[in-house]
């Protein structure tokens, strides 16, 4: 049965590109002759009634924005059987029979748990963590990649400048791919990340020791959040040398800003292509990135997907 009106969604975390996936899910539809709405907050977006009309030439900055322009929230409503239930009577009230959903494995499960009672799904993989199974790339992840860089190439130049050791905690409260990719493109010293065992001397004391006999005069440590915080890693440093430490949090500077054009890319093209499923009559699927395409999986087949971090990368940023 085609598709008559959709509601889009963003939930968890927000992700420079959830925009652009609007905006590609609105023009589609736009093109398409299918109606679109957009729920604000996420889930309590529909269990509160929270419908925003989202109209072609109102969103044509959208692209350029980071952030989510329908706001993101975790429902404890929706998370009980009840409120998924009145989820979906108030989105047949509505006359949507399908919804769009940006975000995590979390929200997909929200997703699946509404299909359940008749609503089409569809989801598109947003989270800077980068750490969605199903998909090579989730969005966000390379605009806040590129603004680790950033801070950590102007922390380079003055720990340069005074023979400092920086240490760096960046975002991924399961996952490294966000401290990885940062090692690799700034020539960080060390690299700590939750896919990797920690050792203090062997992972942080004796390489530091290292880049120090080398001659370099100052070193950068990043750390992902989820094996230990900055402050936890200097004091680390402190007790086994007598380098110079300063530790910095980047925080949810790494969530926010301009969406780089990958994020744009792909997120304006999962958007559009959410919309082409559902108008095919197709459900329960997600858009997800596979040698470097975007296609379209199973969402309970992508629920149970895992991915690790390239050991490739770990190597080479161990140089
Ligand atoms: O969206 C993912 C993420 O940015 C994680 O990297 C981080 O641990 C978490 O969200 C922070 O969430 P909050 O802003 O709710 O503290």
């Amino acid at each position: 049965m085609k598709v008559k009106k959709i509601g889009i969604l963003t939930s968890g975390g927000d992700a420079p590109g959830m925009n652009p996936a609007i905006y590609g899910a609105v023009k589609a539809a736009h093109a398409l002759g299918i109606e679109i709405v957009g729920f604000e907050r996420g889930y309590e977006g529909i269990l509160n009634r929270k419908i925003k009309k989202l109209d072609i030439t109102q969103i044509t900055d959208l692209m350029s924005k980071g952030g989510t322009y329908l706001r993101s929230a975790r429902s404890v409503e929706y998370n009980t059987e009840a409120g998924v239930k009145k989820a979906a009577r108030i989105c047949r009230e509505e006359g949507i029979d399908a919804i769009i959903v940006a975000g995590g494995d979390g929200s997909f499960r929200g997703a699946l748990d509404i299909s359940k009672e008749g609503i089409n799904v569809v989801g598109i993989p947003a989270t800077i963590d980068n750490d969605i199974g199903c998909s090579e790339y989730s969005l966000g992840f390379d605009t806040s990649v590129n603004t680790v860089i950033d801070a950590i190439d102007k922390i380079s130049d003055t720990a340069n400048s005074h023979d400092k050791c920086c240490v760096v905690e960046v975002m991924g409260r399961g996952a490294g791919y966000i401290a990885a990719y940062a090692a690799i493109a700034t020539g960080a010293d060390v690299v700590i990340i939750p896919e990797e065992e920690f050792d203090v001397q062997e992972s942080l004391i004796k390489p530091l020791l290292k880049v120090k006999e080398s001659g370099k005069n100052y070193s950068i440590v990043i750390v992902a959040e989820g094996v230990a915080t900055a402050n936890e890693i200097g004091d680390l440093i402190r007790e086994n040398t007598d380098l110079d430490v300063r530790t910095i949090t980047l925080g949810h500077i790494q969530r926010g800003g301009s969406p780089t054009a990958n994020d744009r890319v792909y997120g304006c093209m999962m958007g559009a292509m959410a919309v082409e499923l559902l108008a095919l009559g197709k459900t329960n699927r997600v858009l997800c990135i596979k040698q470097g395409r975007v296609t379209d999986i199973d969402m309970y087949e992508a629920l149970k997907e895992k991915k690790d971090v390239d050991r490739a990368l770990i190597r080479i940023a161990k140089f």
